[in-house]
């Protein structure tokens, strides 16, 4: 019997079946083979949110949770957080290779002229109230550079897709800082096209009446290192909705807003802010104990904890602690810190959280470094979908050219009414007077 195999027996009809194993996994369409009878449909799988589903073949981002690895095309991720730039990372996620120093430079270069945004788009974000969620705007504002750019419609035109690849990596700091200064009220800054990607970043976020920003390096390299850890994570939630949408055949502006929608979401790029708001919440060292009782208890969970594929320390988290401590020698320490340090300290030594395998994860530790930076919790998904940009970019072209993909369309278990006799208005039972 060939090694390779799953060889399974159907009890229902004592007929055994043999489906191929490639690379630890076996093709769900192989189950339709199981019937039990020519009319039958066959077996299907059953894996609500894709618990143990693989989806797609990939070359972009290697994940090993157990032993808490992550690699962009077979880099380290902490080789290249201390010797990249976030450019050069995400022209390696993009291209699949480190540039050399010409690729860089034209790379760095094309980026940079595309950080300007069409003036309609400016008066578009104008439309939003003051106190406009900058995530919602974000979200609003990428799915309108559609109609900026109606060629990006013609995703299979691999120079055209390049172009709007390189447009929305240029542009995402532009319309993070635009939403920013909305909601400060603060007249926008335009790009400086002197400036590196993240320094450019800063100054359209923080130039005020100076003539020339000029960034405090630091920081700037922070902010880098930061782009760096979150450009790509293979399958999470929004890289999923990334290659789900853009299966479609959508526009890749459609397809960015559709993934940083996903984002959003507490669970997964929202939970920064989550964790801002439970630090506040608990207040001080002396009170973690308690909280970390209340989530025991079943009342809310630890945010910036825990993780579908690490189950050990997420190799992002430690990094990011790493760069806290460069941060804070520029800002002063943030003193949400040490409840940050004392809840990770209690937890891991907790056998709630060891028995369910709870670490810290990316974005435990990263909104405490963005705080100290001045940015406001609600900046902080933003922060994080700026570079995610990439990944979602490299993973929707990585779908589209891969032969074997087409539009996802997931199968269902039904459980709803057998087919039901209609019955018009008057012989429906009359509703219970609605109460007032
Ligand atoms: C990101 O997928 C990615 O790669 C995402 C990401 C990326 O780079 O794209 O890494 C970025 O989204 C990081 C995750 C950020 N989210 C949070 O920090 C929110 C808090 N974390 C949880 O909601 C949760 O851990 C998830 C969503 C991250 C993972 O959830 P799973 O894999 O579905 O795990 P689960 O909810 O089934 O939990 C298993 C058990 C449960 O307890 P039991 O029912 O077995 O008793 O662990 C518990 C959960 O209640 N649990 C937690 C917990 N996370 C899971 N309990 C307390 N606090 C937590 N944070």
């Amino acid at each position: 019997m060939a090694q390779d195999t799953l060889t399974i027996t159907d009890n229902r009809t004592n007929l055994t079946y043999s489906f191929p194993i490639e690379k630890e996994t076996v093709r769900a369409m192989d189950f339709r083979q199981i019937k039990t009878g020519p009319e039958d449909f066959g077996l299907m799988t059953y894996d609500p949110a894709f618990m143990n589903t693989a989806s797609c073949r990939s070359s972009i981002t290697f994940i090993d949770g157990e032993r808490g690895i992550l690699r962009y095309r077979g880099y380290p991720i902490e080789v290249l957080a201390e010797h990249c730039s976030f450019l050069e990372v995400a022209y390696l996620i993009v291209f699949g290779d480190l540039p050399n120093e010409v690729e860089l430079k034209n790379w760095t270069n094309e980026i940079t002229h595309h950080t300007m945004l069409h003036e309609t788009t400016k008066k578009f974000m104008e439309g939003f109230r003051y106190d406009a969620h900058p995530m919602a705007m974000l979200v609003s504002t990428v799915a309108a550079l559609s109609t900026v750019y109606p060629e990006a419609r013609d995703i299979h035109d691999t120079n055209n897709r390049l172009r709007q690849i390189k447009r929305l990596i240029g542009k995402m700091p532009s319309i993070a800082a635009m939403s920013y200064r909305h909601s400060l009220g603060f007249p926008y800054v335009y790009p400086d096209n002197d400036l590196n990607y993240a320094e450019n970043f800063m100054n359209m976020l923080w130039k005020m009446v100076e003539p020339k920003y000029v960034a405090n390096p630091v920081l700037a390299r922070a902010l880098d290192i930061l782009f760096i850890l979150h450009a790509d994570h293979e399958q999470n939630c929004s890289a999923n909705v990334a290659r789900s949408v853009g299966s479609a055949h959508a526009d890749p502006y459609l397809t960015t807003a559709a993934a940083a929608a996903a984002l959003s979401g507490p669970l997964h790029g929202g939970a920064n802010e989550e964790v801002l708001k439970m630090l506040d919440e608990i207040g001080s060292k002396d009170n973690v104990p308690a909280y970390v009782k209340k989530v025991k208890d079943g009342h809310g969970k630890l945010m910036g904890f825990g993780h579908r594929v690490y189950k050990n320390y997420d190799p992002r988290a430690k990094i990011i602690k790493w760069t806290a401590e460069q941060v804070f020698q520029v800002t002063g320490r943030n003193p949400k810190l040490d409840v940050a340090l004392e809840l990770e300290r209690i937890a891991l030594e907790d056998d709630y959280f060891i028995k369910r395998k709870l670490y810290p994860n990316v974005d435990f530790y990263s909104g405490i470094i963005y705080q100290a930076m001045s940015f406001k919790p609600e900046m902080f998904t933003v922060l994080f979908a700026i570079p995610r940009t990439v990944g979602w970019l490299a993973q929707w072209q990585e779908m589209l050219t891969d032969s074997e993909q087409k539009i996802a369309r997931p199968r269902q278990i039904y459980t709803g009414h057998d087919v039901r006799e209609f019955l018009p208005m008057e012989k429906r039972a009359s509703a219970p007077a609605a109460a007032d």
